[in-house]
């Protein structure tokens, strides 16, 4: 027997019988799909339930209010989720009639619907042939092949897609599409599988060369760790600015940039005019404060993912050392902060 038919045919002997697989509508796979999302079954069970009895079309959903939602959500994590679970319900709702996008290409489009969430929307309702590749869909094939490479690697997903491509059946994608992540899911589990009672134990290659509890590969993430930077954009009365060269080793050496203010965790506007007040200027000389960007800027480094906000900063008279806007545009900075003095055009 041939591997998509293998599957299938476990898979309609074992598997369980969960309330988003008994319907096409893509309302209720969007929200489950949504909800699984680092999320197990078990746990996301309830919740599913919940969202259909208060919000049974995507219309209620639309016409909550966020609070609502983000309560019914309590619990689950990742709130981001449910913000653009509110807000992709409000387009679908507003903008698109009720009817959601039936491919795809399309459904990637809408907010918080990455690939795997499109594909298996595509594939459960409208039985698009696109293959899912998730976590289960990397241990099943890369053990069932052999395959060694690092799913770490942003072009594993390319290569575990192109392999699901060629396996998944042209006359039942959404059969075969639920059937691998079970596998994955009861069968061929991440941590001693009962390589003994499974279907490919004749076929499977990691068991033929005793593999199985290597692979996956998955090389550990570095660890990255986060930085709160504020900038202080001082204007005076001259219209200039203060900048400050980054001499230290590390990100940036060499570079300038506007003095910082660097924090453990995001300050708010109180904490940074104080920290303003006590490391550069006193109360009497400052004019003004406001935040250029009331959401931080994130700009991921391979180690670190800084966190950057700028603070504009009016002072009364003249500052020392400042340095004009033609200038400005002279040194070298950061892109960051490069994009920044060219898209606030700042008053200096
Ligand atoms: N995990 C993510 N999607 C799932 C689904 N449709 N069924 C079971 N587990 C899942």
């Amino acid at each position: 027997m041939t591997f998509h038919n293998l599957l299938i045919s476990w898979y309609l002997q074992n598997k369980r019988d969960l309330p988003w697989r008994n319907t096409t509508n893509p309302y209720h796979i969007w929200l489950s799909e949504i909800m699984l999302q680092q999320t197990r079954v078990a746990q996301g069970t309830p919740y599913f339930l919940s969202f259909t009895t208060h919000f049974p079309t995507v219309f209620d959903l639309a016409k909550a209010n966020e609070e609502q939602v983000l309560k019914l959500w309590q619990g689950l994590g990742y709130y981001s989720r449910a913000r653009n679970l509110h807000k992709t319900a409000q387009h679908i709702a507003l903008e698109l009639n009720g009817k959601f996008p039936d491919n795809y290409k399309d459904l990637l489009k809408l907010k918080g619907v990455g690939e795997y969430t499109a594909a298996a929307i595509a594939s459960f309702s409208y039985n698009e042939i696109v293959p899912v590749v998730d976590g289960n869909v990397f241990r099943v094939l890369s053990r069932y092949f052999d395959i060694e490479t690092d799913i770490a690697q942003a072009s594993a997903k390319k290569e575990f897609t192109a392999l699901a491509s060629e396996l998944i059946p042209k006359d039942n994608p959404a059969i075969f599409n639920q059937a691998i992540m079970e596998f994955g899911a009861l069968q061929c589990v991440p941590k001693n599988p009962d390589c003994n009672n499974c279907i490919f134990n004749n076929s499977c290659l990691a068991l033929q060369k005793k593999k199985v509890d290597q692979l996956p590969v998955k090389s550990k993430k570095v660890k990255v760790k986060k930085r709160y930077l504020n900038y202080i954009v001082v204007t005076d009365e001259k219209n200039q600015t203060l900048i400050q060269k980054r001499t230290l080793k590390g990100i940036w050496h060499n570079l300038y940039e506007f003095p910082l203010i660097e924090t453990e965790k995001e300050e708010d506007f109180n904490f940074v005019s104080n920290a303003i007040s006590k490391t550069l200027f006193d109360k009497k000389s400052i004019l003004s404060i406001m935040e250029h960007n009331e959401k931080s800027i994130i700009h991921k480094l391979s180690h670190q993912h800084l966190h950057i906000k700028f603070w504009g900063i009016k002072i009364k008279g003249k500052v020392d050392k400042g340095i004009s806007p033609e200038e400005l545009k002279t040194l070298p900075f950061p892109i960051v902060i490069h994009n920044f003095i060219e898209q606030a055009q700042i008053a200096v």
